[in-house]
This record gives C-alpha cells, sequence and structure tokens, in this order.
C-alpha cells in the first residue's frame, strides 16, 4: 500500500470515531512521521463549544507523543460537498513539525485533491523569535 492511501484509509476510519455531537461534521488526520511511523487524530468537542478540538490537533499530538517530532505528510480528510482546509491555528501547529517537504493533502470522499506545502498554507508564519 502506498503512503497516501495508507494515510486516507487512516484519516477516513478515525473519522468515524470523531465525537461532534454539535456540529455533527466529523473530521479525521492522520500523520506519517520522518520515522516512517503513521498517527491518527480525530475532532472532540464539547458542550462549552470553544473548548473542542480539531482532528489535527489530536493527530500532532498523537504523533509527539508516540516520540516523532516531524511531519513528512499530514491528510486531513472530512465527508464534506466542499474541501476542508486546516483552520488558521492548525496551520500554525502544523508548521511546528513541518519543513518546506511536508506534503498536506486534503481529502473527501473521492481521494486526495489537493496536496501544499506549510509555506502555501500559512506564509509569512510567526518563526522564532530568540
Ligand atoms: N475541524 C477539524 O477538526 N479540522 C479542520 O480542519 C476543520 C474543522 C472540526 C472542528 C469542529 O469540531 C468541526 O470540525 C466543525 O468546525
Amino acid at each position: 500500500m502506498n503512503n497516501t492511501k495508507e494515510l486516507f484509509d487512516l484519516a477516513k476510519s478515525t473519522s468515524q470515531r470523531a465525537y461532534a455531537p454539535y456540529s455533527n461534521f466529523q473530521v479525521g488526520a492522520s500523520v506519517l512521521s520522518d520515522s516512517g511511523n503513521f498517527y491518527s487524530g480525530c475532532n472532540v468537542e464539547n458542550i462549552s463549544y470553544p473548548v473542542g478540538t480539531c482532528a489535527e490537533t489530536g493527530a500532532i499530538s498523537a504523533m509527539v507523543s508516540g516520540g516523532d517530532k516531524k511531519i513528512k505528510e499530514i491528510l486531513i480528510y472530512a465527508s464534506s460537498k466542499e474541501l476542508i482546509t486546516p483552520c488558521g491555528a492548525c496551520r500554525q501547529r502544523i508548521a511546528e513539525f513541518a519543513d518546506s517537504s511536508t506534503l498536506i493533502h486534503l481529502a473527501d470522499d473521492e481521494g486526495v485533491k489537493q496536496t501544499y506545502t506549510i509555506t502555501e498554507l500559512l506564509p509569512y508564519s510567526f518563526k522564532d523569535f530568540k
């Protein structure tokens, strides 16, 4: 199985476990790290709406918990008419663990529709301040 297919299947299956009773919008994200490990996360909402977390947040947390620090590829999946793109906060979260070669795939039920770099999604991002 190639990486994109594995990332797609993982993000889709993880999205089906999302806890999204308020938006009814389930999202899954999967990560392939530079060490070749796969991780995933789903959105987890909360009755106090701002407390909810995005799928990308969960996937990145799983990656860091698993001991990895570099995203080789990340795939974000939702079964929606409009292709979803990561929110601003998640772009910043991805940027922390990405470099110019990191691939950010956006997918719907038909598969990967677009692939971006972090510079394309978050140009002029806040970097080193020291
Ligand atoms: N959401 C994600 O998990 N990732 C995205 O890239 C966009 C939005 C979630 C947040 C919320 O639980 C639901 O989708 C509706 O906004």
